[in-house]
């Protein structure tokens, strides 16, 4: 699924950006400098946007979602604008974003749009930049642009932008994500979640709750049954503070018959673990019948496959 790779296709350079879904989120603490470290595991979904571009004079965006906006608060111009400023300075490009993974997700649409942009536009303006360049444009555009860079499932410190690379179990994960209408915005549930702050004195190694990090490892080195036993996610307790209508669905996926369910990233989405490829489908089809107290949902069903972490 990952890396990204610039294909041409009818006169455009295309990138496919896939979603992605952490099945493990600890806030480790609040950084001097704002922002929260992390110990999360992320996992490429295969739900895509596609970044389409070709040459032109100046730099312009259009959106088969018209909710969104195409101007510079948009993370595909942001990062078009960041990669021709540092790099390309007299080039222009017409980019095309097609929307399909929803935002406000935790699912990482516009990460991946971010990172799929400086990668498409590395092709189409024969920059050959490495993989050092496009990781420290990545950061400046967000925590979590790295990880789409990368290959495939990881364990993500700091910010996010740490990956070591991390595989998921031989026999598949079988997954439903459920989006309900209503999204939340990242800043504002970190806002809300009481981070305790990180001092000067504050060693990765010696963290406490370092003994549930590891207790996660070697479960996604097991079995998905294991996996469902580890899961976690810090920030939802802040979202199901704004949001209550996710306690609703959390409860619909376990009387569906999921194994175990978590709240990706910073939500709204909630991502189930299923038995097998049939039970996530039969859970997938009863959640798109319930009436939840947010309105309709948006499902999503996928299995992993054997990743290769070379
Ligand atoms: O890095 P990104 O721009 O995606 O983050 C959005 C917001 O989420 C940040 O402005 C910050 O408030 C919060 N955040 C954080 N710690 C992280 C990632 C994000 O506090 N590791």
């Amino acid at each position: 699924m990952l890396p990204l790779v610039a294909k041409e296709f009818a006169g455009w350079t295309q990138v496919w950006a896939p979603a992605k879904v952490n099945l493990y989120l600890r806030v480790v603490g609040k950084r001097p400098d704002g922002y929260h470290e992390l110990a999360t595991h992320m996992l490429p979904l295969p739900v895509y946007d596609t970044i389409l571009a070709r040459m032109a004079p100046t730099l312009s965006l259009q959106c088969d979602d018209p909710t969104l906006p195409i101007d510079s608060t948009n993370l595909v111009m942001k990062a078009a604008l960041l990669i021709s400023q540092r790099h390309a300075t007299d080039s222009g490009a017409e980019i095309a974003l097609r929307k399909r993974i929803p935002h406000q997700a935790g699912m990482g649409g516009g990460s991946s749009d971010a990172a799929a942009t400086l990668v498409c536009l590395n092709h189409l303006w024969n920059l050959g930049l490495g993989k050092n360049e496009l990781a420290s444009m990545a950061l400046e555009l967000g925590s979590d642009v790295p990880f789409f860079l990368g290959k495939g499932p990881a364990w993500c410190t700091g910010r996010g932008e740490d990956l070591t690379p991390l595989a998921t179990p031989e026999a598949g994960l079988h997954l439903v994500v459920v989006k309900p209408s209503e999204g939340l915005s990242t800043k504002e549930i970190f806002a809300r979640f009481k981070a305790k702050p990180m001092g000067a004195a504050w060693r990765a190694d010696a963290d406490a709750e370092t003994g549930s990090d590891f207790n996660f490892k070697q479960a996604i080195a097991q079995s998905a049954q294991a996996v469902a036993d580890t899961l976690r996610n810090d920030l939802e307790g802040p979202a199901v503070q704004l949001l209550p209508a996710l306690a609703h669905i959390r409860a619909e996926l376990m009387a569906a018959g999921a194994q175990a369910v978590v709240m990706t990233g910073s939500g709204s989405a909630m991502v189930a673990l299923a038995a097998d490829a049939t039970k996530a489908v039969s859970v997938g089809q009863r959640l798109m019948l319930t009436r939840t107290p947010a309105g309709p949902v948006a499902v999503f069903v996928a299995s992993t496959v054997p990743s290769n972490t070379d």
